[in-house]
């Protein structure tokens, strides 16, 4: 199937591992020219070569998309460096490191501490308003774009322990579906990808560490139980399993699919 991506400027955020890095080496292939933010420069940088030697055309980003500022700044620097404005974005980064840097359980929303809210509303929230807002003037003037936003099923049916990081991922949702309505008349299309769990090489420890197996960690296996199709291959989804479809939503295809919530997450939410 032809997507039509050929040299459209996508913006992934958090590109620099995970399932960000899968979106934008798959962009890339599909010949998309891509913007790779992330806040570490390095990791940027990384994806940015990976692309080049497989070449691909990519522009490392850093920039921390919770500062408005910076994310402006980004947008204005691909749009020169590529002599056209981005007509794809990805919302991607969203997890906050410290909740796997620490491990264990995450605590209970009462238990938890104001200031933490502020970082996962900031991240999740304000990161995707900030670039969906530097963007959209630049689709709007074209007529054209897509925005892909990528939420968690914790988004759609809520995760214990997980109350704000749920909330923050629904805010999103709902306000993609407003966008979708105000700018379907400009040709944008705005939809969420809602996600289960990903297993991946930023992942340091746990069961979402790429070693880990339905042998060798317990609670890998508890949790394969809860997924009807990881039950089916005995592991948890990886970046490959989920970035075709952010893919197909961000080309030409997906023109009349607008305004959605689709899961890829081996049908652990069917809603
Ligand atoms: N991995 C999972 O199990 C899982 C499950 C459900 C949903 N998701 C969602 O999928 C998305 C990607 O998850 P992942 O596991 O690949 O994440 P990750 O944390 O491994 O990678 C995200 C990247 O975002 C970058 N980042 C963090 N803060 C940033 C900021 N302020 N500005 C720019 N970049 C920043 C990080 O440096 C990192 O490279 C997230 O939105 C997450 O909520 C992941």
């Amino acid at each position: 199937m032809k997507l039509g991506l050929e040299s459209q400027v996508a913006l992934v955020t958090g590109g620099g591992q995970g399932v960000g890095r899968q979106i934008c080496l798959e962009l890339a292939r599909e010949g998309a020219r891509v913007v790779v933010n992330d806040l570490f420069p390095e990791r940027a940088q990384a994806v940015t070569r990976e692309i080049e030697s497989e070449g691909g055309k990519a522009l490392a980003a850093p920039a921390d998309i919770t500062q408005a500022d910076q994310v402006q700044a980004m947008v204005d620097t691909a749009m020169k460096h590529f002599d056209a404005p981005v007509q794809i974005l990805v919302n991607n980064a969203g997890i906050i490191p410290e909740r796997r840097e620490k491990g264990g359980r995450t605590p209970a929303f009462v238990d938890m501490p104001v200031a933490d809210w502020a970082k996962i509303v900031n991240l999740n929230v304000y990161g995707t308003f900030h670039c969906c807002h530097a963007v959209l003037p630049g689709m709007v003037a074209a007529r054209q774009g897509r925005i892909v936003n990528i939420i968690s099923e914790a988004g759609r049916i809520g995760e214990e322990n997980m109350a704000v990081y749920s909330g923050a991922k629904a805010a999103i949702a709902g306000f993609g579906k407003a966008l979708a309505r105000e700018h379907g008349r400009h040709a944008i299309t705005v939809n969420s990808v809602a996600l289960g769990a990903v297993s991946h090489e930023g992942i340091k420890d746990g069961p979402l560490h790429p070693d880990a197996t339905v042998q060798n960690n317990e609670l890998l296996a508890k949790m394969v139980r809860a997924y009807p199709v990881a039950k089916g291959v005995g592991r948890l989804s990886k970046p490959e399993d989920v970035a075709g479809l952010v893919v197909f939503l961000a080309s030409a295809r997906a023109l009349f699919v607008t305004g959605q919530t689709i899961g890829a997450s081996g049908g652990f939410a069917m809603l």
